[in-house]
């Protein structure tokens, strides 16, 4: 049995996941011609999602990583936004496609998107799983979007309450009893 199944109702399957991640490949392979691909991962939250883009892309590509942590998301707003592991190189010139997991505020998006503009990127592009479009309050352009979202408390494929659940290999909605007990 899923040890799980009490805690998370599954929402997006894994097959469901790798069907669209193939679709979302697709199109940033037509948009990309034949240049090499620059991925940026936000972690920790995107490292699945990237596994699996980068794998299903079938061009050259480059795989970085950032770590961004965003203060007192539920208390404020000031989009105040701390970088936990800056890149290992300079993306001067480069066309970076950013992969995230999940924009919500959008706050950590709209802080960042404008951080590689200014560190001299040729372009900057988006690639985000997930949408939770009613919460926004930056707008943020999405360029590969997986799927819209409601306003519900998402888990697995990389996302997490309190560290867990980023290890499932679905995405599903963490019912209210777990995280009241918290
Ligand atoms: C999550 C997610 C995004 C951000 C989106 O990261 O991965 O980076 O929040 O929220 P926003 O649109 O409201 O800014 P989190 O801070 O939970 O860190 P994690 O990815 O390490 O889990």
């Amino acid at each position: 049995m899923d040890l799980t199944s009490t805690e998370v109702r599954p929402v997006f399957t894994a097959e469901a996941i790798a069907a669209r991640v193939s679709e979302l490949a697709a199109a940033i392979r037509r948009d990309s011609g034949n240049e090499e691909v620059f991925f940026l991962c936000i972690l920790k939250g995107a490292f699945m999602f990237m596994a699996d883009l980068s794998r299903a892309i079938d061009r050259h590509a480059r795989c970085e990583f950032i770590g961004i942590s965003s203060y007192g998301k539920e208390k404020s707003s000031s989009g105040e936004v701390r970088l936990t592991k800056d890149l290992d190189s300079s993306i001067e010139g480069a066309n970076v496609l950013v992969v995230e997991d999940i924009v919500d505020t959008g706050l950590t998006l709209s802080y960042l998107l404008a951080n590689l503009e200014s560190r001299g990127a040729a372009s900057v592009r988006l690639a985000a799983l997930l949408d939770k479009f009613e919460r926004r309050e930056r707008e943020v352009q999405i360029d590969y979007l997986g799927f819209k979202i409601p306003d519900e408390f998402v888990v697995g494929y990389g996302l997490d309450f309190a560290e867990r659940y980023r290890e499932l290999p679905y995405i599903g909605v963490l019912r209210p009893s777990v995280y009241s007990r918290v």
